[in-house]
């Protein structure tokens, strides 16, 4: 049996990304000591621009990478008028980065519902309390919100707000990469044409 560890071996292709993906996320959450399932999300404005920001991986399966926010969040608008995105995983303590390119779909109002059902009492009635990306004068006015709304749902349990959901990035592209000595990375590429194309395997120079 060779005794060769994980991390000197090559790193081999799964058939499938998904399942390759789930065991790195596996390990960092093992591992990392905050947020493992945090990754930055790039989007595209409609002048063009990106942008990028941080959100939390809260499902994943064959179907894709599904994330929550406000729909009306600079975010929201972003994917509603360029329902295409970026996102990147970096694991420092793995030395890891997973990084995915894919289009966005919303997810269904059944699917945020039940999402939004698991989350702290605190969070929901800050879903309602925040108009995330908007100008705020100061941070009284978020308090005075947050009172209001936990007021007004304190003897019943809070509904999704209809400006909450969440989007879901179906990959065309998922790459790994993992350090090795001497900045001698690899790179592992996962490529489909489309959605029901079988997935390509490439290596890639670092
Ligand atoms: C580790 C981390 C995780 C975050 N997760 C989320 C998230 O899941 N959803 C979200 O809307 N914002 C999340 N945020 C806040 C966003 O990074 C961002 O500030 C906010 O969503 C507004 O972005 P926008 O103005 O580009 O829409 C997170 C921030 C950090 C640092």
């Amino acid at each position: 049996m060779s005794s060769a560890s994980k991390e000197e071996t090559e790193l081999t292709a799964a058939d499938d990304p998904i399942e390759h993906f789930k065991e790195w996320f596996a390990e960092a959450k093992g591992k990392e000591p905050n947020d493992p399932e945090a990754m930055t999300l790039a989007t595209v404005d409609a002048a063009g621009c990106p942008n990028a920001r941080m959100v939390l991986l809260k499902g994943v399966d064959e179907r894709g990478f599904v994330f929550y926010t406000n729909l009306e969040s600079a975010k929201g608008e972003e994917l509603r008028s360029n329902p295409k995105a970026a996102l990147v995983f970096h694991w420092k303590s793995l030395r890891r980065q997973v990084r995915l390119r894919g289009d966005i779909e919303a997810v269904s109002g059944a699917e945020a519902n039940a999402y939004f059902a698991t989350r702290p009492k605190d969070s929901q009635i800050g879903a309602w309390a925040s108009p995330q990306s908007r100008p705020l004068e100061g941070r009284f006015a978020l308090e005075k919100e947050v009172a209001r709304y936990a007021a007004k749902y304190a003897l019943t349990s809070v509904p999704r707000p209809p400006h909450w959901s969440g989007f879901r990035l179906k990959p065309l592209e998922i790459e790994f990469w993992r350090n090795r000595p001497f900045r001698l990375h690899e790179r592992l590429l996962y490529a489909r044409e489309t959605l029901s194309a079988p997935w390509k395997t490439s290596r890639l120079f670092p």
